[in-house]
């Protein structure tokens, strides 16, 4: 064992490095293309309101001050704009801040985890940092979460069962009478966190919210969302959690870094939230680009998953690490997933028209429409 190794924490040794991909700048630089079509990360293409961009240009006379530790504006705004109570209410420097905090205030060595396979993989790794034994449960041939399994699994005690619906990377969702038994099945003493990222794109599928369905006498549960996707605010970092009791949030702000929300973040999305015509318009957009998407990928064979997030999944059935790599080399940047079994599967986001065509365009040139498929790697 080496210096370092003696004095880092063992479960780091599980973590991959998160790929978060490349930027547009080292994009063009690496590969002198000037026209790119950035689909790997779930952005909303058309960015915030024109009032979020307005206010910011303003913003910068108080920047001397700390931020609010408590969003307190933020929270009324949200408050009212949800209808649920703003003590409990919780903001993170991104949703994926707040699963790090909700598996460092509950999350314990050996406790058991469960969550969906493939997923956004920080569910489980800030789980298995803290020692967590992660469970995972994978899906039917048909690419839907294998709910049986997800039953059986949650009927038994677990410290967290944390799962995005609709899942991420596969679009995939549990209905509504799938999520409620999922609820009703889990066991009480499971603390639920139920990732509803990309809600605002979903409302118009067979799909609810889990506020709609969770139970008055159980209140271990947090629904998380976020400003970054439907929102087109990614850049700021600010998401949310709801939490099952006031209890809850006190505990969870025990390890919650005070000003973890900066205060141009704060703004940003209260005045999102008042100008919301702009997401509503943004995301009806991108659900008809969506399920363009999906037919037209489906249309040329590939085997594709439904989805109800501002992405599509789908199986190039080869390697999709060199087919995403041919993909960067046109400007085109998407997401090749690199979780055992899903390594010949491709993420692409929602982007504007013109970005989906020039995908589409892109991946015809590397992959023929016309050529045989399936085909091996
Ligand atoms: C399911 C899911 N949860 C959480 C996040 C994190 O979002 P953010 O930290 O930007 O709020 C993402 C981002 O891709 C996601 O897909």
């Amino acid at each position: 064992m080496n210096q370092l190794e003696k004095i880092l924490r063992p479960t780091l040794a599980h973590i991959h490095p998160y790929n978060s991909g490349l930027g547009l700048d080292e994009v063009k630089s690496k590969y002198g293309v000037t026209e790119i079509a950035k689909l790997a990360s779930n952005e909303n293409p058309a960015g915030p309101a024109p009032q979020v961009l307005a206010a910011l240009k303003l913003a910068s006379s108080d920047l001397f001050l700390y931020p609010d530790a408590n969003s307190a504006q933020l929270a009324t705004t949200l408050s009212d704009y949800l209808d649920v109570e703003a003590d409990n209410l919780i903001f993170g420097n991104g949703s994926e801040e707040l699963i790090s905090i909700i598996c460092r205030s509950v999350v314990q060595p050996e406790d058991r985890v469960i969550t969906l396979y493939p997923s956004f993989p920080l569910h489980e790794d800030y789980a298995t940092l803290m020692g967590a034994k992660v469970e995972r449960i994978g899906l039917t041939d048909a690419l839907e979460t294998d709910l049986n399994a997800l039953l059986e699994a949650v009927n038994k005690p677990a410290k967290m069962l944390i799962f995005a619906n609709p899942m991420n990377p596969v679009g995939t969702w549990l209905n509504p009478q799938q999520l409620k038994q999922v609820i009703e099945t889990k066991h009480p003493d499971t603390l639920l966190v139920l990732d509803e990222a990309y809600y605002e794109y979903a409302v118009k599928g067979d799909y609810v919210s889990g506020l709609t369905c969770l139970m008055p006498d159980d209140q271990n549960w947090i629904i998380l969302r976020t400003f970054s996707k439907a929102w087109g605010l990614a850049g700021l970092r600010v998401g949310y959690g709801i939490c099952g009791s006031k209890q809850l949030r006190q505990a969870l702000d025990l390890t919650r870094t005070p000003f973890n929300v900066n205060a141009v973040a704060q703004l940003a999305a209260t005045l999102a939230l008042q100008n919301d015509d702009h997401m509503r318009h943004c995301t009806a957009e991108t659900v008809r680009q969506r399920d363009l998407m999906s037919q037209k990928l489906s249309a040329r064979g590939y085997k594709t998953a439904s989805s109800l997030g501002n992405f599509v999944f789908f199986d190039v059935n080869r390697s999709s690490m060199p087919v995403a790599d041919s993909l960067l080399k046109r400007g085109t940047i998407v997401k090749p997933w690199k979780q055992d079994g899903y390594d010949t599967y491709i993420r692409v986001s929602i982007g504007s028209e013109q970005e989906n065509t020039k995908f589409l365009a892109d991946l015809d040139a590397i992959l023929p429409p016309d050529h045989k498929r399936p085909v091996s790697a």
